[in-house]
């Protein structure tokens, strides 16, 4: 290893993922998710069960980040882990580990706020080609080949951050100036799109169902309202109650109207929804007079959405970034990007801390 060289294993435990990986300058040596399948008979995340599998998983994924990296225990400069928001339970785990790491290693701790891990998801260091081939699901070939070089973006840009949890505007002038340009007033959008599932009950999570039948129907087969919202904030609960009291009257004419109109209304709600996430997030680039725009988070790995902002940005030559998949939902890589800056400034965590929820 070179000298002056940071090497940071980062935990992620604040949803229903197990993450741990292990970044050495920004590149990714190990990135290793535990998904939590135990959830999807309920349909959504139980805190009770989320905690107790992330306490089964959390030992084992670690040791499998540092195996897979190549690295000994001694080469790790810190600890990175995500302090909240998320689960209580779930964070607790996460939290209590990297102490407990740390202490035993004697090596300081760096606390992660996940929304910003999000973010700087961005940063890692990732071949511009392996981005490029990642976002065009038909080039994933191409990967093994591709060496260009790296792109990541630069001050200042917006992010759209888009997940189960959340949907904000962000206009990031530095790596933690962080200003909230718009966020929803009620549910994020990956939770609208998860709900929407669960009316035509396509199983858990369901923004990759939807993604997916999407791509056989007709977006313009069936029409729901967005809501005017002032700014850039967003409000997504309007949208579900429509998009269910559409099929409640559809299904009293038809009990097989979702079976049969199953890829339309995908393609349809989908069509909604991001249309009415860029919309704002257009306005806020132009308004700004930002060039560079990115979106991050679970819903960033929808194909509408990643498309839609390609073409809005050729539009107006612009720049837009999009996350490689796995680095979309849930993963401790960007908790270890955006522990690498606070790494960089001295920024260390003390063991008294406790998690936060919101
Ligand atoms: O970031 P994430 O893993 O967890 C949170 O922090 O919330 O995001 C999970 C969300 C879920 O709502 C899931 O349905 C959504 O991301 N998601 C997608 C896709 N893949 C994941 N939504 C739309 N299209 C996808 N391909
Ligand atoms: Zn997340």
């Amino acid at each position: 290893m070179q000298p002056n060289m940071t090497t940071i294993l980062a935990i992620e435990s604040s949803c229903d993922d197990t993450s741990a990986a292990v970044l050495r300058d920004q590149r990714v040596l190990s990135n290793v998710i535990a998904s939590q399948k135990v959830h999807e008979q309920y349909g959504g995340v139980v805190p009770e069960l989320a905690s107790r599998a992330h306490q089964q998983n959390i030992i084992p994924v670690v040791d499998a980040a540092i195996r897979q990296a190549g690295i000994s225990k001694d080469e790790i400069d810190a600890i990175g882990f995500t302090r909240g928001p998320g689960l209580l339970g779930s964070l607790l785990v996460g939290v209590s580990f990297a102490k407990s790491f740390a202490l035993a290693l004697g090596k300081p701790m760096i606390e992660v706020n996940h929304l910003q891990a999000h973010v700087l998801s961005h940063f890692i260091q990732v071949e511009s080609g392996k981005r490029k081939a990642e976002s065009d699901a038909s080039a994933q070939k191409e990967l093994s080949t591709l060496h260009s070089p790296l792109s990541t973006p630069t001050f200042p840009f917006i992010c759209l951050l888009v997940s189960g949890g959340h949907t904000q505007i962000l206009l990031l002038r530095d790596y933690f100036d962080i200003t909230v340009l718009g966020t929803t007033i009620d549910d994020a959008a990956g939770e609208a799109i998860d709900k929407a599932a669960k009316i035509m009950d396509l199983g858990y999570p369901g923004g990759p169902i939807i993604d997916r039948l999407a791509k056989e129907g007709n977006a313009d087969a069936f029409t729901f309202a967005t809501p005017h919202i002032a700014g850039y904030d967003y409000s997504f609960s309007g949208i579900k109650t429509s998009f269910l009291y559409f099929l409640r009257d559809r299904l009293k004419e038809d009990p097989d109207f979702i079976e049969k109109h199953k890829a339309d209304l995908c393609a349809s709600i989908q069509k909604t929804i991001v249309g009415f996430l860029l919309k704002k997030v257009e306005r806020a680039a132009l308004d700004h007079r930002v060039t560079q725009v990115a979106i991050a988070g679970g819903v960033s790995a929808n194909s509408l959405l990643r498309s839609e902002l390609q073409r809005i940005c050729q539009k107006h030559h612009w720049q837009a970034f999009i996350p490689p998949f796995s680095f979309c939902t849930d993963n401790a890589a960007m908790v270890a990007s955006a522990a690498y800056f606070k790494y960089q400034r001295g920024e260390f965590a003390d063991q008294s801390l406790a998690p936060y929820t919101r």
